[in-house]
């Protein structure tokens, strides 16, 4: 029988279809320090971003000579080390299409959240205060969004934006895109000077390190929005919280850290920005269609 570790855990269906199908799902969470141990009893490992897959855990699962796959439920593969993994022969593959309009969404709602002031203002209403002086947003209709970054999310972001009466401007690692034609292509340094709002739709890469930093921000125009729900990493932190500081930046909507869970209270805790937990995946249907996808990935895998 096949077994496959869900080791940060799996849509109920998707658990109950591998069942069906067959395998012997284990919905277990083990700690990193016992992981690569325990996998040398696995066929496959699925994870979200919780589970951190380093070096020494697939060198060790390997020992074993079970472990064939690694499947990411969900899109960003950077907390796998995918090089050493694939050295091993041992397969990686994700999720890529299957929350993009959950991340869509929450990308928009941050967009919202802080151009309107929500999240400041579900703060002090529930501290008793009632700031409706201060709480004179700007309109989304009318102003451009800069989307970094030209994949599926960013997609689905310029989609939903366009409807909202915004100019979509973009620029990618890879240049002019196909699928973007519509909108209007920018080298990173003049998008930046273009945009009111610049959104993130990146992967981190940890040998390019932080995107958006001081100099990048010292583009951007006074009083822009920063969004952020791709990854932590790709985003100067501390030149943010300057930025914010400063009123450089007005406003900027946080799903990713650094470090995860953050500790940058300083950040998170600023007026101007809209905070969540790296939840842009976690919907009913993103979840649903990323078990889903799973187990299909399974099937055909081991079949
Ligand atoms: C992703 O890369 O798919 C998202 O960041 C979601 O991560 P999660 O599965 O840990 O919620």
């Amino acid at each position: 029988m096949i077994r496959v570790l869900l080791n940060d855990g799996l849509d109920k269906k998707a658990i109950a279809n591998l069942a069906e199908k067959g395998f012997e799902a284990v919905n277990q969470h083990i700690a990193d320090e016992d992981l690569g141990e325990a996998l040398k009893d696995y066929d496959a490992l699925v994870v979200r971003s919780a589970t951190k897959v380093r070096e020494d855990i697939i060198r060790k699962a390997k020992d074993g000579q079970r472990l064939k796959l690694i499947i990411r439920g969900g899109v960003g593969v950077d907390n796998i080390d995918v090089k050493t993994a694939i050295q091993l022969g041992i397969d990686v593959k994700n999720t890529p299409g299957a929350s993009s309009a959950a991340v869509a969404e929450l990308t928009l709602g941050h967009m919202f959240a802080v151009s309107r002031f929500i999240a400041a203002s579900n703060v002090t209403m529930r501290e008793g205060k009632w700031e409706k002086k201060k709480y004179k947003g700007i309109e989304l209709s009318g102003k451009t969004l800069g989307l970094i970054g030209a994949g599926r999310i960013a997609k689905q972001v310029a989609i939903r934006v366009k409807a909202l009466g915004m100019n979509v401007i973009y620029t990618d690692i890879l240049g002019e895109k196909e699928d973007f034609k519509e909108y209007k292509y920018l080298p990173l340094n003049e998008l930046l000077k273009e945009a009111d709002f610049v959104s993130l739709h990146i992967p981190y890469d940890k040998t390019k390190g932080a995107v958006i930093g001081e100099e990048e921000i010292s583009l951007m125009k006074d009083g822009a929005y920063l969004i952020n729900c791709a990854r932590g990493g790709v985003v100067d932190e501390e030149a943010l919280l300057e930025a914010l500081n400063t009123g450089k930046i007005a406003g900027a909507g946080i799903d990713v850290y650094k470090e995860e869970p953050s500790a940058n209270l300083e950040l998170i805790k600023h007026p101007n920005v809209s905070v969540t937990p790296h939840i842009g995946a976690s919907t009913k249907e993103a979840q649903e269609r990323i078990g889903a996808e799973v187990v299909s990935i399974l099937e055909k895998y081991f079949k």
